[in-house]
């Protein structure tokens, strides 16, 4: 099973990995250059109710609430109390609710938000059309859910040898998603759920060299690999291993396909 759908019966380790990670690849330029690009194309006079669904520690809901005017109202969503305990924790100056529920049962009114962002949820919820189907009941008609999300079936390290390389890739990103092709179906489910696909950004973040963005992706999979047994532990050790020695080496190569969909509930504009 995705660990991220059962965030809260984790160990320890993987849950301070997990927290580890969100925060670290929050900060990476690039990443934080996707959330921004897309908070940046926002009208927020006319967003008077947004919602961060999977908000996680609150990444983009702390980004979110500092762009967004006094105006807005902003909560954050998640299934893990643990991990809204940490957002709780990192939110300091701004003013944001938090609700730990899960983003197919949102506890909100038919046609009550103006704005929903879902960043790297739907690769990890179970019914990833039931979530969008959620998402087009609370939003009113003209408003925007913000999709981002990576499509892990092409995301990669390089390995010196390619096959294993590839098995591996495969092993560990099924091992911590539930949907690796999800931006591949996404369209699909947009349109499924009843919105309109408005805008769509592609994305890469690829490293050569020394590793920065994928390299705290490797020291996150060295706590995860043993505490959810994703891997022999000589394997797993072995995978690591090589990983940094290339890192060291200024041999790293990893890369990653993310994907940012606009969608708008049809109806009147706002
Ligand atoms: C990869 S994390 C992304 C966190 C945050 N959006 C970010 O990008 O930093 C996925 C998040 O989705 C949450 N989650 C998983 N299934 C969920 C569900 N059905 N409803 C709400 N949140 C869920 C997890 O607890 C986790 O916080």
């Amino acid at each position: 099973m995705d660990p991220y759908q059962a965030v809260d019966h984790q160990p320890e380790a993987v849950l301070g990995a997990m927290i580890a990670r969100l925060e670290s690849r929050g900060e990476h330029p690039m990443f934080r250059g996707f959330i921004e690009e897309y908070l940046s194309a926002i009208r927020w006079d006319a967003v008077h109710q947004a919602v961060d669904l999977g908000c996680g520690t609150g990444v983009v809901t702390r980004l979110l609430a500092r762009q967004a005017g006094s105006a807005t109202r902003v909560l954050g969503v998640d299934l893990s109390e643990k991990l809204l305990e940490a957002a709780r924790g990192l939110a300091r100056a701004e003013r944001i609710e938090w609700c730990c529920a899960s983003a197919d049962a949102l506890p909100m009114e038919d046609n009550s938000a103006d704005l929903a962002i879902l960043h790297t949820l739907m690769s990890h919820v179970p019914e990833p059309g039931a979530v969008l189907r959620e998402v087009h009941r609370v939003l009113r008609p003209g408003g925007r859910a913000v999709i981002f999300d990576a499509d892990y079936a092409s995301a990669t390290f390089g390995l010196a040898d390619f096959e294993r390389g590839r098995q591996l890739d495969l092993k560990l990103f099924s091992a911590i998603v539930a949907h690796l092709d999800v931006c591949r179906q996404l369209p699909g489910l947009i349109a499924g759920a009843g919105l309109k696909l408005t805008d769509f950004r592609p994305h890469v973040i690829a490293e050569a060299g020394h590793g920065d963005f994928w390299l705290s992706s490797v020291r996150g999979f060295e706590k995860l690999i043993p505490a959810l047994g994703i891997l022999p532990e000589e394997e797993g050790r072995a995978w690591t291993q090589e990983l940094l020695a290339r890192h060291e080496a200024g041999a790293f190569f990893a890369s990653g396909n993310y994907y940012t969909f606009t969608a708008e509930k049809p109806g009147n504009a706002g």
